[in-house]
């Protein structure tokens, strides 16, 4: 294990989407890290690449997507060039990832039980347990997640249980694979909006107790500014801002998470479904210089309409893509 090195580093990825007419560039240039321990936040609106971002990380893209440039660091593992038994390894034991669609990684034709015993297997092969440590495990993880009657859930098939209840188990089993990193990506999108803030707050709750690191991707700015240490900002593929939390959430920099600021109705903590009207990107043809220039109230001078802004540290850890904080501005 590195010392004061990061649990996860991704330098300047580019990846892209190849279909049989076009060939979309979504991330570019994207680099991200995560120290241990840490909460990251990820927001953006719709089509800002941020579930490409996660599913390059576990190396989950669909065939159409492919990673053409930088680098992915779990540890001191190179997960862009590591055997496909290391990778597999590391999602099962170290990296656990709760899906956008969560409902769709449930099984309808296997019990909890079956699925979950599954997981459970493959992320502790140890010879010394049997299936009756693996079915407390199961329970463990069921009551952490706050399900009543768990022995029952466990028998149930997931038609048989409500979406929330579904949520937590989904929730289960990604903690089941996720020792050390939790990827959490937009995991309240297809619940009930009532339960939305109780499931996130319960995320934040076991990745604390069980001294877990995350990223988490959410619209719920208001939790995002309570559950996360550092955010990143996404925009058309790029970090447009970089901060600790607080820093962002004060005195954002860059004129997109001002816009996201201004248009999220309040920074309360039930969560907001859209904090912004999005408007896609078209990835075939996106704009020239600084991606948001169309868009940007300060985005008419000729340098944002030509030149891509590099990451400006405007201070310690602190960056931002924007020319209005270049040299000499
Ligand atoms: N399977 C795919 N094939 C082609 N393009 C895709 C595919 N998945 C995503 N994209 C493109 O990547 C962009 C970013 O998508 P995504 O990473 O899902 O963004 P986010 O999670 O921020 O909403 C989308 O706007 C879309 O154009
Ligand atoms: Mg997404």
């Amino acid at each position: 294990m590195q010392g004061a090195g990061p649990l996860l580093s991704v330098k300047n990825l580019y990846v892209k989407y190849k279909s049989y007419w076009y060939t979309y560039h979504v991330l570019d240039d994207v680099s991200i890290n995560v120290k241990l321990g840490e909460k990251v936040g990820l927001i953006g609106e719709s089509g800002a690449g941020k579930t490409t971002l996660l599913k390059s990380i576990l190396r989950v893209l669909p065939t159409q997507g492919k990673i053409t440039g930088g680098e992915i660091f779990y540890k001191d593992v190179d997960l862009l060039r590591c055997s496909k038994q290391r990778l597999l390894e590391i999602r099962r034991k170290n990296v656990g990832m709760i899906f956008q669609d969560p409902l769709a990684a449930l099984n309808p034709v296997f019990t909890v039980k079956d699925q979950m015993l599954e997981v459970l297997r493959y992320a502790n092969e140890r010879a010394d347990m049997n299936k009756s440590d693996l079915i407390n495990m199961a329970l463990d993880l069921l009551r952490d997640t706050l399900i009543p009657d768990p022995e029952r859930v466990l028998n149930s098939y997931p038609f048989q249980l409500s979406g929330g209840m579904r949520q937590r188990i989904v929730i289960a089993m990604a903690l089941a694979s996720a020792r050390e990193l939790l990827l959490a990506d937009e995991p309240t999108t297809n619940i009930d909006v009532t339960i939305q803030a109780q499931i996130l707050k319960l995320i934040g709750d076991l990745v604390e107790k069980k001294g877990l690191s995350m990223i988490l991707v959410s619209h719920a700015l208001g939790l995002v500014r309570k559950m996360t240490d550092r955010v990143y900002v996404m925009y058309g593929g790029n970090i447009a801002e970089e901060a600790p939390t607080s820093k962002l959430f004060n005195e954002p920099l860059h004129p997109y998470m001002q816009l996201l600021l201004k248009t999220a109705p309040k920074l309360v903590e039930s969560p907001l479904t859209e904090g912004i009207k999005s408007i896609p990107i078209d990835y075939r043809n996106p704009p020239t210089g600084c991606v948001f220039h169309p868009r940007c109230p300060y985005g008419d001078q000729e340098v944002c309409r030509k030149v891509k802004p590099p990451p400006i540290e405007v201070e310690k850890g602190r960056f931002v893509r924007c020319h209005l904080y270049g040299s000499g501005s």
